[in-house]
């Protein structure tokens, strides 16, 4: 464990030197913007809900109505949030190093509305709807005019609108896992932030960069099943450990 959120010198040099580097994001990196994590004991999603009744198609399709105004709550949340420092300094880091590929399984763009510029998202988005049916998206505005819950679906009879998520036993968008592979595959540096590492494929990714020779560096107040494969354990919260390794590359670089 380290308190200061120092990176070890050989660490600092490979960031410093890094030509790809995969940032590989979970919901704790969205906890300091008020978004409630999953896992964590009391004051996560799970502890309080049934994934099962909320989060898989089963669930849907046995209580349409239901699953729609949970999500429309947690939208309503998302809408409100914003990014915090952290989320600001794995933007900065694109001004230090010449390729930082973010993938997240996170589902509220806080990623993109900071400004990072790749950003591959392996759970959807929230903020987005789609038909049920067909799979195609539907528009803010469609929904906006509906007085149903959830409202119909514009392309399929009988179909409904449900979010751009990916739920328990779906399959993952490919373009987005595509895209995360080849990054893990040829980064050679990776930061796994605010993951239980709990979740497939996510949490093969961090593996799949060390295989490729990456270096690993993990940042969570909590240990996971990642830690004992990582490099350098960061036990703090993400705001805190990215804005001191930023102050670190900018002091490495301009020695
Ligand atoms: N900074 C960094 N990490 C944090 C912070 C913080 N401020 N606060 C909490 N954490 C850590 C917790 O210690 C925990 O390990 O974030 C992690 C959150 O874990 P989960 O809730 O399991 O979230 P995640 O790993 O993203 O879940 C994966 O599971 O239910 C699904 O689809 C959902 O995308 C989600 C997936």
């Amino acid at each position: 464990m380290t308190s200061d959120f120092k990176l070890t010198d050989s660490l600092l040099h490979r960031l410093a030197g890094a030509r790809h580097v995969l940032v590989l994001t979970g919901a704790g990196m969205s906890a300091e913007s008020g978004i409630p994590t999953f896992r964590d004991a009391q004051t996560g999603m799970w502890a309080k809900y049934r994934p099962e009744e909320l989060a898989t198609p089963e669930a849907f399709e046995a209580n349409p109505s239901r699953v729609w105004e949970w999500y429309e709550e947690r939208r309503r949340s998302v809408c409100q949030a914003q990014p915090h420092a952290g989320h600001v300094a794995l933007v900065q880091l694109e001004s230090l190093l010449p390729s930082i590929c973010v993938v997240t399984q996170n589902v509220d763009g806080l990623h993109q509305q900071a400004g990072s510029s790749d950003v591959w998202e392996l759970h959807g988005n929230i903020l987005r709807s789609k038909c049920h049916v067909s799979h195609r998206p539907i528009s803010r505005e469609w929904l906006a005019d509906s007085t149903h819950s959830p409202p119909r679906s514009p392309y399929v009879r009988h179909g409904l609108a449900r979010p751009d998520v990916v739920w328990f036993g779906e399959v993952l968008p490919q373009t987005a896992i595509d895209a995360a592979m080849a990054a893990a595959s040829r980064c050679d540096f990776c930061f796994s932030i605010g993951t239980t590492s709990m979740v497939q494929p996510a949490a093969s990714l961090p593996l799949v960069a060390l295989e490729a020779g990456a270096a690993l560096v993990e940042i969570n107040p909590h240990e996971t099943p990642l830690s004992l494969h990582a490099e350098q354990c960061f036990r703090g919260k993400a705001s805190d450990v990215l804005t001191s390794i930023i102050d670190q590359l900018r002091a490495c670089k301009d020695t």
